[in-house]
C-alpha cells in the first residue's frame, strides 16, 4: 500500500502504566497506513503490549481494514451462514438491532466467561497474535466496574520463584473452546461446527518467544481450561488455582478505564485479560473486536524450534 500524504505524521508513544500500554497518537487511522506505520505499530505493540487509539469512530469495515493492516484476521469458530467469513466479534450486553438484553440472554452470558483471566483464542493450535478492540458505547464515568483488566505474563514468569519455574518447565495446559459450557451449563452445547473447527489443544505453561530473545512468559488462562496434562485432575487444578492467584498481583496489572472512542490493541502472546464485573442490568457496553491470527504454535522450553 502507497504511503498516504495525509498521514505523514509520525506516532507519538506516551506510556500508561509501569507493567505495560502506552497511548498513540499523531496517527490517522481513518487513511490507509503505509507498510512502514504498520510496521511501527507492530514494533509499538512489541515494546509496550498495549496501544491505545483515542477518539476514534470506525465502522466495522473500517476496523476490519485498519486491523488487516496489522496482520491475517481469525475467522470465529461461532458459524455465521449469512457470512463467508465472521472476522468481527461483538462484545456487547445489547443485541445487533441495538435492544439492551436481559442478564439472562445466552449471548450475555457468554461475556461472563470473558471476566475471567484468559488470552483471546488459546483454544486453538496456533492462538492469536493480538487483539483489536473499539469501545463503542461505554459507562458513565461514575459507574462502577467494566474496566477491562490487564495483567503482564513476561513479569508474572519473571516473578515466580526458582523452584516453581523448574516445576512449570516441562508442564502442559489443556485448553478448549467448550470449558466455558462447563462453567455455565445453561448455554447452549457447544455446535457440531465449533466441536469439528476448535478441538482441545495442549500449549506449554512455559512459553518461549524468540522474536524476544527467548525470553519466557506464563502462558495460562482461567476461561479454557484448569487441567494440567500429565497430572492428575486434583493435582494439576490445585497448580492451576495457585497460578491463577500469581497472574492476579496487582504490579502485573493495567486496568483499562474506557472512553468512547478508545481503540486498544493487545499482544496476546504476552498480556492476559478479563472484563471487571458491572451491573448488566443497568448500563449497555458494546465492544467491537478484531482479531489477528498468530503465527505459529505455542513454543515451549523443549520445542525443538527453540532447542535448535
Ligand atoms: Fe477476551
Amino acid at each position: 500500500m502507497a504511503p498516504d500524504s495525509s498521514n505523514a505524521r509520525s506516532m507519538t508513544l506516551t506510556p500508561i502504566a509501569p507493567s505495560m500500554g502506552a497511548v498513540v497518537s499523531g496517527l490517522d487511522l481513518s487513511v490507509p497506513l503505509s507498510e512502514a506505520q504498520a510496521a511501527g505499530i507492530r514494533k509499538a505493540l512489541q515494546d509496550h503490549h498495549l496501544l491505545c487509539f483515542r477518539g476514534l469512530e470506525m465502522s466495522a469495515e473500517e476496523q476490519v481494514a485498519f486491523s488487516r493492516q496489522i496482520g491475517a484476521l481469525e475467522v470465529f469458530p461461532e458459524e455465521d451462514k449469512t457470512k463467508d467469513e465472521n472476522v468481527v466479534y461483538n462484545v456487547a450486553n445489547v443485541s445487533p438491532d441495538g435492544e439492551h438484553m436481559a442478564i439472562d440472554d445466552h449471548r450475555v452470558t457468554y461475556q461472563l466467561v470473558n471476566a475471567r483471566w484468559h488470552t483471546d483464542s488459546s483454544y486453538r493450535y496456533i492462538p492469536s497474535y493480538c487483539s483489536i478492540m473499539l469501545g463503542i458505547e461505554v459507562l458513565p464515568e461514575d459507574a462502577k466496574g467494566g474496566e477491562t483488566e490487564f495483567s503482564n505474563m513476561l513479569m508474572a514468569y519473571d516473578a515466580l520463584s526458582p523452584e516453581m519455574k523448574a516445576r512449570l518447565e516441562p508442564l502442559f495446559m489443556v485448553h478448549y473452546y467448550e470449558y466455558g459450557r462447563r462453567l455455565y451449563p445453561q448455554l447452549p452445547p457447544v455446535s457440531h461446527h465449533e466441536r469439528v473447527h476448535v478441538p482441545p489443544t495442549c500449549h506449554p505453561l512455559v512459553r518461549v518467544h524468540p522474536d524476544r530473545d527467548n525470553a519466557r512468559s506464563l502462558f495460562i488462562t482461567v476461561n479454557a481450561g484448569n487441567e494440567i496434562s500429565g497430572m492428575s485432575l486434583e493435582d494439576g487444578q490445585a497448580l492451576h488455582a495457585e497460578l491463577q492467584e500469581h497472574i492476579s498481583r496487582p504490579e502485573f496489572r493495567y486496568s483499562h478505564r474506557w472512553q468512547a472512542g478508545d481503540l486498544v490493541i493487545w499482544d496476546n502472546r504476552v498480556v492476559l485479560h478479563r472484563a471487571a464485573a458491572y451491573d448488566m442490568g443497568k448500563y449497555r457496553r458494546v465492544f467491537r473486536r478484531t482479531t489477528v491470527a498468530g503465527d505459529g504454535p505455542v513454543l515451549g522450553p523443549f520445542s525443538q524450534a527453540i532447542q535448535g
